[in-house]
């Protein structure tokens, strides 16, 4: 088993109608790419190169218009999309919070909740205060709660965590943190991720390889 990808795109393509517009814009045309357990992949790309697109196609967010997507060699189709989502967790770039302390945004997709030593911990490896459990998540300044939906993802333990540009909203300090705490995390766990980045300064180093992706050519 473990020489077999987790993921898995075999000829993958995706187009998209523009707003107001008849033609289709190929963003992935047969695109193929194999992930294997525990590792760490970048894709990188400038604005509307389809990195965020990529990491909804793996989330299942978006619906491929050819090829096939595999989890575990077997075919997206085959899963419940909410489980699948557990296992293959996405990390959006725009945090998503919800009504509540910082405690309640950690934990509430857990059947059983670390208790707050722990959930603390994890806030400390993030570089982020403890007393952010008794806040209210809403009221958080964006590179905390950018942190927070990463920690979210982790506590679920998935196989692998995609991460639409983590550091995007952080200060050099923080980055170096975030980037440091994700690939402990990966090493200790064999949890693959997927991180997409606009600059490769920082991860660049920290994974096996990276992906450069192109946007689709204007002409089409
Ligand atoms: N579902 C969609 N419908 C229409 N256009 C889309 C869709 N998904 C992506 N696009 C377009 O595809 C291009 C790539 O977008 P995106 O994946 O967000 O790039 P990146 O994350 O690299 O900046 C953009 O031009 C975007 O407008
Ligand atoms: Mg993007």
């Amino acid at each position: 088993m473990t020489n077999h990808p987790l993921l898995r795109a075999d000829h993958l393509s995706f187009q998209y109608t523009p707003f107001d517009e008849k033609r289709k814009v190929p963003l992935f045309d047969r695109f193929s790419f194999a992930l294997a357990p525990g590792e760490r992949v970048a894709v990188a790309g400038r604005s509307g190169a389809g990195k965020s697109a990529l990491l909804r196609l793996f989330a299942r967010l978006l619906e491929p218009t050819g090829g096939i997507l595999f989890f575990r060699e077997r075919p997206y189709g085959e899963y419940f999309a909410p489980t699948l989502r557990r296992q293959v967790a996405l990390v959006p770039q725009t945090p998503v919070i919800f009504d509540g302390d910082g405690r309640t945004n950690l934990t509430l997709h857990l059947d059983a909740p670390p208790d707050d030593a722990t959930l603390r911990t994890w806030l400390d490896r993030f570089d982020l205060p403890a007393d952010l459990l008794d806040r209210e998540g809403r009221a958080l300044s964006v590179g905390q709660k950018s942190r927070l939906t990463v920690i979210r993802s982790l506590l679920m333990a998935p196989d692998v965590v995609l991460l639409d540009e983590p550091t995007a909203g952080l200060d050099a300090a923080t980055e170096k943190i975030v980037v440091a705490a994700l690939t402990e995390e990966s090493q200790r766990r064999g949890m693959a991720m997927i991180v997409s980045a606009h600059h490769l300064d920082l991860i660049g180093p920290m994974v096996d390889r990276t992906i450069t992706l192109h946007p689709p050519a204007e002409a089409a």
